[in-house]
């Protein structure tokens, strides 16, 4: 019998049979996907990170993972605080206050942060998650607006001042995230909450 001739009651069986051995496969694709969408035991033991700022210099910004997100601390120069207040810079934000942007209530200011020399701050884009680069200087070419310093991301363009507020002309729609975190001493901070 050709495959043109086969009888249709066996032609459904035969279909029914490849549809289930196709989902099967599919289900044990599918489940090394999702795991890997689920936290790793080692990342879910990161539930905080401590931070020495005494070894950061101002101006400097350092890198750590934390639950398996970059983070960045950063120590701001004086200059860098008061380029925050800049009233030409403030009237180019998308969201100055943070009201739409997701930070602990003790970073919903000008700073985005419990002292105003220190930044901590998830380094993902609110657009659709790549890395931005830290760019401190003013005046950069790179952006047609006011450039006070602050964060650039390539992939479409997004800008960020120094406290991650999205300026306006950005695809990102909110300010770059805040992690909880809290002093230890005057030189050194948890990010995260301990369990428990
Ligand atoms: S991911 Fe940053 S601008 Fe698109």
């Amino acid at each position: 019998m050709s495959a043109d001739t086969v009888d249709p009651s066996r032609r459904r069986f035969l279909n029914w049979t490849a549809g289930v051995v196709g989902a099967i496969g599919v289900g044990y694709a599918a489940v090394p996907f999702i795991r890997s969408m689920a936290p790793s035991a080692s990342v879910e033991a990161q539930a905080t990170e401590t931070v020495d700022l005494s070894k950061i210099e101002p101006g400097q910004r350092i890198t750590i993972q934390w639950q398996g997100k970059p983070v960045w601390v950063i120590r701001r120069t004086e200059r860098m605080v008061e380029s925050l207040d800049s009233e030409e810079l403030v009237a180019q934000l998308k969201d100055p206050d943070s009201g739409a942007s997701e930070q602990p209530d003790f970073a919903e200011n000008a700073y985005r942060s419990r002292d105003p020399g220190v930044l901590v701050m998830v380094a993902i884009c609110t657009h659709l998650g790549c890395i931005p680069s830290y760019r401190p200087e003013p005046g950069g070419e790179f952006w047609s607006g006011a450039w006070e310093g602050g964060f650039f991301c390539p992939c479409h363009g997004s800008g960020f001042d120094l406290a991650g507020r999205v300026l306006d002309g950005s695809p990102a729609p909110r300010n770059l995230a805040v992690p909880y975190y809290e002093y230890l001493s005057d030189s050194r901070i948890r990010i995260g909450k301990p369990r428990g």
